[in-house]
């Protein structure tokens, strides 16, 4: 299925869906259009049920230059609501996307500035061209990283390394950024589909309720000491129990009982 919004492509093939920003002549910057597109492509996905991963990409030669500078910041500026009605549509998809059920990938070619460092570090996971330039350029224009851009730079990024993006407003590569940890893989050009594509292939073989709880457990582990971990996890892995029938004892265990694969080096068959 294939939803094209003014600014936004929408493509479900079964489990996976790939979200690809749409305004390659404006390096896919992020106007309030895109902004209302990405929470009706979110929308969309939703709707649709049974996708286990989305893919974030940008057409063309970039993945997003950041916010739109002109429609999302000059020009409504003057006008307070409107200034804040327009960036709280944007702020709304980002927090989506960060807390989606689906695992979420960035697929990143080109420039990712701003916003783009933004999308690529709320995706549970990262695919770059070894090329890439990745800026946090808010610093170039007299402003600090908002609207969760420091949040990805903090929560993705070393506190030096973060801190010195954040302060001099230097690109960095898709190398670098594999290195600091923003993106799991940087690879050439040439392979970003493949590479994307063999990790998406990854991640459809396993249970959807599964990967969706072992986010949320990720988040949650994160953010908490030891002992609300574990009561949180034992919590969570009855109701994956319950919400799978068991699948992980009456098939994947049963499995491995009779020495049909090994867990440590494959996945079950479902
Ligand atoms: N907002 C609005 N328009 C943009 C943006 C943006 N963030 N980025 C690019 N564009 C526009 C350009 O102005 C240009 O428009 P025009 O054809 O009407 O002149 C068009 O996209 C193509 O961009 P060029 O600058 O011609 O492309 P080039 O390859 O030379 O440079 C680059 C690309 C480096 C990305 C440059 O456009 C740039 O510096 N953009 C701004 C990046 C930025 O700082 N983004 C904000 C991040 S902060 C945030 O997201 C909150």
């Amino acid at each position: 299925m294939v939803i094209k919004l003014e600014t936004v492509l929408v493509e479900i093939e079964g489990p996976v869906a790939t979200i690809s920003l749409d305004r390659p002549e404006k390096k896919n910057a992020m106007n309030p259009q895109m902004h209302a597109d990405m929470n009706a492509a979110l929308d969309e996905i939703e709707a649709a049920g049974g996708v286990k991963v989305v893919v974030v990409t940008g057409n063309g030669d970039s993945f997003s230059a950041g916010m739109d500078l002109e429609e999302c910041f000059l020009r409504p500026y003057e006008d307070p609501m409107l200034f804040y009605r327009t960036n709280l549509v944007a702020l709304r998809w980002f927090k989506r996307l960060k807390a989606f059920p689906a695992v979420t990938v960035a697929k990143v070619n080109g420039f990712a500035f701003g916003g783009g460092v933004l999308v690529t570090g709320i995706c549970d996971l990262a695919v770059a061209s070894e090329g890439v330039l990745f800026g946090l350029s808010e610093i170039n224009f007299g402003i600090f990283p908002a609207g969760g851009a420091s949040w990805a730079a903090a929560n993705n990024l070393p506190r030096k390394q973060a801190l010195y993006y954040i302060l001099t407003g230097d690109t960095f590569t898709g190398a670098q950024a594999q290195e600091f940890g923003l993106v799991n893989r940087a690879v050439p050009a040439e392979e970003l589909d493949a590479e994307t594509d063999r990790i998406v292939a990854k991640l459809v073989r396993k249970n959807p309720v599964t990967l969706e709880l072992a986010k949320q457990v990720y988040e949650h582990n994160r953010a908490t000491d030891l002992p609300a971990a574990i009561d949180y996890d034992q919590a969570k892995l009855w109701e994956l129990s319950r919400l799978t029938g068991n699948e992980w004892i009456n098939v994947a265990l049963k499995q491995f009982e009779k020495r049909s694969f090994q867990p440590g080096l494959s996945t079950y068959r479902r």
